[in-house]
């Protein structure tokens, strides 16, 4: 589906056919999913690959698959709280198919596009290898070692997590992306064997350089025709170019070929222009492989003093970091989570994301590359010095180079990739590593002799002219991580460099919490691993954008500093989503962040309409918090909006108008509360451009369901998101209602996962029900791979019952 692939061979769609319905593209140029049918175990298997062992009896599942996010929550489990509380351990994926004696004298691949963690696979018996990194997409070959016709095969597939701390976040466990089946004839593009660039681009042409690595694992030299066709997104064929080479026989060549396109449509934010190279193998007038490449084209550049040009404009990265969980869903993989979390950003004015710390799911970068979105791709959360006592360092003495390699290899024709990061917060920045400034240099020599065109980065805290990393001169940007106070400082403390926030904030919020007064920002020195000290009895954080880690700063504050900096290129905000684990500031049961602007439902918190003030040309009226108060009680009464002025009423009467004054990114009214409705009318020029109103709630009295798409695919993955409301008489949100909501579903879905945004809930996220929190709860209803309609309903005691329903076609 959203594969970059090579040619299947009919058969492959056929013999595979219900493949074809978990999101494998038939058309020519494109792998076959080999996610359905897998048999599951969890716990350790001697010899789990043998092919004695009966695996008849283990769990059936399609992939992509998280077993840690099905487990219970527990202080005990060895992941700790920073890494969600849920359990780790060993499982065993195993998968029986055949392939027709017909393809003999084909080639198949098997490609995993990550396997959370210490994966080892065998096919047949056979051992493939390991790959320790989870973030890791590799293939390996099967054909060698494959039985055609009538015998089966099996591949086998061990996962270990069990050796925990790995993380300082939820990791998730298994075989948590893809799986792809591949085959190609004997001649044939590499794995990731194009790389497409675009060297000059202006309004009138583009070159367009290609190179294509081939492949030949036949025993004798073969000569062979590379076409390479330029198609725009309408399917037209725009340029082309044809070389002929002979490869070596059991060797490989790599061909450049340089095509020109004339008034080329510029990639952009605003209008991601896609087009595809696609790479033709001949001989004899045969098509042996043909392999697409989608690519963007535009020009890029960061300065010392202006920051970030985007094709000759200057632009603002405005970013949000994330980590690769899904909230109920867990780390295994979903096109539509994915895009659904991409669409709320993208709405909320971001147009960058940090894919925190580590290679991003493909699926994100495809919908990057489609949605518009600046990419800064990030390798590492350590080297060789740890962070947990069993992550990655353990491993980087043997893997480092490869999984870096592999990282620029797959994603260095993504339009949407600008920085390669090599790491986040690398412990060998302090106290004058000697290590520091060389592994730097190495990692930035591996990156650049796979991809010269993005600049390097490494996210650096110790923001200091004493940090190895940066003193290295092995990062053509600065990555400045926090330290907003010293912002304008940073052009002196780093002369003649270019700057960028890779990561800022760290501010903490719960959604529909609000502590008073709102003016007294609580910066809580204390993490999940600390004693509790202070803080709310509901463990809540409040949402007007007065809490932060001790390291970082409330929404505002940063970016009050970072946009008037001109030579400070962009920030990647610490999170655009919560996300499982690291509940700072509180201990367990916290076991959920608190930096999102939206929580782990996807619900927006009240920050997020600053940033759309700010960020976006929509008319933007929010007024914060809610209405329900004790009467008398003074409220502090916030609102962000974008127009000229904001006037304010409570039950009609005018509380007056406001303007922005200064930097200020918001108004605040101080009103003794009373309970009706609050009015804000926000006016430009006199004109009224918006109304808002907040009302007081009462009892709960409906359920509201509103699902985000009422249509979706019956490809059994793709999903419609159901918010849930507690709403009084009136409709009006109920701010602190709780109630347990109980799903029902009819038709051919079922409900994927559960959800209510609170951090310190403990409730399965693989449930039929869900208390609401803060007035709000999700259910995630996931087709079934059949078309038909789809009753949800959802029933909580003393109240109606109410349902919708979702089209699956
Ligand atoms: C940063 C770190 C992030 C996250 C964040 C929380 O220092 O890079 O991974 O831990 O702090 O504030």
């Amino acid at each position: 589906m959203l594969k970059t692939a090579r040619h299947i061979v009919p058969f492959i769609l056929i013999l595979l056919c219900s493949e074809l319905l978990v999101g494998a593209n038939p058309r020519p140029g494109k792998s076959v999913s080999f996610n359905s049918g897998w048999r599951f175990h969890l716990g350790d298997i001697d010899n789990g690959q043998a092919s004695v062992v009966d695996d008849s009896s283990w769990r059936k599942l399609d992939l992509p698959h998280d077993w840690s996010i099905e487990g219970e929550f527990s202080e005990q489990n060895p992941a700790t709280p920073g890494g969600g509380g849920l359990p780790g351990g060993v499982g065993w994926y195993r998968k029986t198919f055949s392939v027709p004696a017909t393809e003999k004298n084909r080639q198949l691949f098997v490609e995993f596009d990550g396997v959370y963690r210490n994966s080892e696979v065998w096919i047949n018996g056979h051992y493939l290898g390991k790959r320790p990194y989870g973030y890791s997409s590799f293939e390996y070959e099967l054909s060698p070692y494959l039985n055609y016709g009538d015998e089966k095969n099996i591949i086998a597939v061990k996962v270990d997590n069990s050796k925990q701390p790995n993380s300082r976040w939820y990791s998730g466990s298994g075989i948590y992306r893809n799986v792809w089946l591949t085959t190609t004839e004997k001649v044939f593009v590499g794995h990731w064997g194009t790389y497409v660039t675009t060297p000059e681009v202006n309004s009138e042409t583009a070159r367009v350089e290609v190179s294509t690595r081939i492949r030949n694992s036949i025993s004798t030299d073969q000569p062979v025709r590379l076409t390479t066709l330029l198609i725009d997104a309408t399917g037209s064929v725009i340029a082309k170019s044809l070389s002929k080479a002979v490869i070596a026989k059991g060797g490989g060549a790599e061909l450049q070929q340089s095509l020109i396109i004339k008034q080329p449509k510029l990639w952009s934010i605003e209008t991601p222009y896609l087009y595809k190279a696609v790479s033709e193998i001949e001989q004899n007038g045969k098509v042996l492989d043909r392999y697409e490449t989608p690519f963007g084209i535009r020009s890029f550049s960061f300065d010392a003093g202006r920051g970030f040009f985007l094709n000759g404009k200057p632009v603002k990265i405005l970013g949000v970091c994330d980590h690769h969980d899904l909230g109920s869903l867990g780390a295994a993989v979903n096109t539509r989570a994915l895009e659904r979390q991409l669409e709320i950003l993208k709405a909320m004015g971001v147009n960058g994301i940090r894919t925190s710390h580590n290679p991003p799911a493909p699926e994100l970068l495809e919908l990057a590359d489609k949605m518009g979105f600046i990419v800064m791709d990030e390798a590492f959360d350590m080297w060789k010095k740890k962070k947990t006592d069993f992550d990655y360092h353990l491993d980087w003495d043997e893997w480092h180079k490869r999984d870096l390699e592999d990282m620029v290899y797959r994603d260095r024709n993504h339009a949407s990739v600008f920085i390669w990061s090599i790491g986040n917060e690398i412990p060998e920045q302090w106290g004058d590593d000697p290590t520091a400034g060389s592994i730097a240099r190495e990692l930035a020599g591996i990156v650049k002799n796979l991809d010269k065109t993005r600049p390097i980065t490494s996210a650096c805290n110790n923001v200091s002219d004493k940090n190895g990393i940066i003193t290295s001169g092995a990062l053509d940007l600065v990555g400045t991580n926090y330290a907003h106070q010293k912002i304008a400082e940073f052009p002196k403390m780093f002369p003649g460099q270019k700057l960028i926030g890779t990561e800022t904030t760290s501010a903490l919020q719960t959604r529909g919490s609000y502590d008073m007064p709102s003016d007294v920002i609580r910066r809580w020195p204390i993490r999940w691993d600390q004693p509790f000290k202070d803080g709310n009895a509901d463990m809540s954080c409040s949402a007007y954008d007065n809490c932060s880690a001790p390291w970082g700063s409330t929404h505002e504050e940063t970016w009050k500093a970072a946009k008037k900096s001109d030579f400070f290129s962009g920030i990647f905000i610490w999170t655009g989503f919560d996300y499982i684990g690291e509940p700072t500031p509180y201990p367990w049961p916290a076991k959920s962040s608190y930096f999102g602007i939206v929580d782990l439902a996807g619900f927006p918190k009240d920050s997020y309409y600053m940033y759309q003030s700010e960020w976006t040309k929509a008319p933007v009226l929010h007024i914060l918090p809610h209405w329900n108060w004790k009467q008398g009680e003074q409220v502090d009464v916030w609102v962000y909006f974008n127009s000229d002025e904001v006037e304010l009423f409570l039950n009609g009467k005018s509380l007056g108008t406001k303007r922005k004054t200064g930097d200020e990114l918001h108004v605040m009214w101080r009103v003794p509360f009373e309970p009706g409705i609050l009015k804000a009318v926000s006016r430009t020029k006199g004109m009224i451009v918006k109304t808002e109103e907040v009302r007081t709630a009462g009892k709960p009295a409906r359920i509201v369901l509103t699902p985000d798409r009422r249509t979706i695919a019956a490809d059994g993955k793709d999903l419609s998101f159901v918010t849930v409301k507690i709403v009084d008489a009136n409709g009006t949100l109920v701010p602190r209602a709780d109630n347990l909501v109980k799903f029902q579903i009819t038709g051919a879905a079922f409900i994927a996962g559960v959800d209510n945004g609170s951090e310190t809930s403990h409730e399965s996220f693989k449930a039929d029900h869900r208390k609401a929190f803060n007035g709000m709860c999700l259910a995630i209803i996931q087709s079934q791979g059949k078309a038909g309609k789809v009753d949800v309903k959802a029933t909580s005691d003393s109240l109606p019952s109410a349902s919708t329903s979702i089209e699956v076609r």
